[in-house]
C-alpha cells in the first residue's frame, strides 16, 4: 500500500511573518496527521523560521529548489547540504516553472536528484507537457523522456525513494485541471515506465503525486484513481482551510 503525499508548494509568495502564521494554523489542523504524509515547500527565506514551528510535528519541510554542489563561489545557490541544515527532508526538483523561467534542463535536473539523494534529502521529481504538446498527441513521448532522462544512472535503492509528481504545464495555475481519467492513464503510464527499467517490485510502491489546479472540490476524484498516490499543491496551499481540505479529502 502506498501512503498519499500531500505537499504545499508555495512558490515566490509569503513572507516569513506570513509563512509563520500560515504554518501555526497548519500545524494545528495536521499537525498530528498519520493518515498521509504532509510536507510543506515555503520559500527559501522563511525555511528556517517554519522549520522551528513544525518540529515537533509530522509536518515535513521541503525546499522549492537546489544546486547540485556542496559549497563554494556559485552566488545566488542554495546547496542540499544548505537545506538539510535548515530542516529539509523534501526537496522539489525539475517544476516547470524553473524549466520554463531558468532554463533548467533534464540533465541538470538528474545531477541534482543524485545530490539531493546522497544526503538523505528525498526528491519530489516533477514531470509534465505543455499544452501544444498535448494537443499535438506527444504528451507522453514527452514524459517519458523526462523521466527517462532525469533518472538516468539511478539505482534500485536510489529510486525507491522518490516522489514523481506529474504536473501537465497547461494545469498549472490555470483553473484546468487534468480530469482524472486524463491524470490516472499518464500515472499508470509513468508507473510503466518505472517498471520496465526497475522492476515492478519496487515501482508498484513509489509515489506519484497530481499537481495542476488541485481544489478542495477536485481532489476526491483524482484520489479515487488506482495511481494517483496525493497532490502537489499550489495555489490552494496558501490558503490554509482549503490545503487542510485536500488532505482531509476523505472527510
Ligand atoms: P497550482 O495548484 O497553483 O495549479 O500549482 C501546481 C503546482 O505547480 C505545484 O507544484
Amino acid at each position: 500500500m502506498r501512503k498519499p503525499v500531500f505537499g504545499g508548494n508555495w512558490k515566490m509568495n509569503k513572507m516569513v511573518k506570513e509563512s509563520i502564521e500560515a504554518v501555526k494554523q497548519l500545524k494545528e489542523e495536521l499537525g498530528d496527521v498519520e493518515r498521509v504524509e504532509v510536507a510543506i515547500f515555503p520559500p527559501f527565506t522563511s525555511l528556517w523560521a517554519v522549520k522551528k514551528i513544525i518540529e515537533d510535528s509530522r509536518i515535513g519541510l521541503g525546499a522549492q529548489n537546489m544546486y547540485w554542489e556542496e559549497k563554494g563561489a556559485y552566488t545566488g545557490e542554495v546547496s542540499p547540504h544548505m537545506l538539510l541544515d535548515a530542516g529539509c527532508k523534501y526537496v522539489i526538483l525539475g517544476h516547470s516553472e524553473r524549466r520554463q523561467y531558468f532554463g533548467e534542463t533534464d540533465a541538470g535536473v538528474n545531477r541534482k536528484i543524485k545530490a539531493a539523494l546522497s544526503l538523505g534529502l528525498t526528491p519530489v521529481v516533477c514531470v509534465g507537457e505543455s499544452l501544444k504538446e498535448r494537443e499535438a498527441g506527444r504528451a507522453e513521448e514527452v514524459v517519458e523522456s523526462q523521466v527517462k532522462k532525469c533518472l538516468e544512472g539511478l539505482d534500485l535503492q536510489q529510486i525507491k525513494k522518490l516522489i514523481i509528481a506529474y504536473e501537465p504545464v497547461w494545469a498549472i495555475g490555470t483553473g484546468k485541471i487534468a480530469t482524472p481519467h486524463q491524470a490516472q492513464e499518464m500515472h499508470s503510464f509513468i508507473r510503466g515506465i518505472l517498471e520496465e527499467l526497475w522492476g515492478k517490485k519496487i515501482c508498484s510502491s513509489m509515489r506519484i503525486q497530481y499537481g495542476g489546479s488541485v481544489k478542495p472540490e477536485n481532489i476526491k476524484e483524482l484520489m479515487k484513481q488506482p495511481d494517483i498516490d496525493g497532490a502537489l499543491v499550489g495555489g490552494a496551499s496558501l490558503i490554509i482551510n482549503s490545503f487542510v481540505k485536500i488532505v482531509k479529502y476523505e472527510e
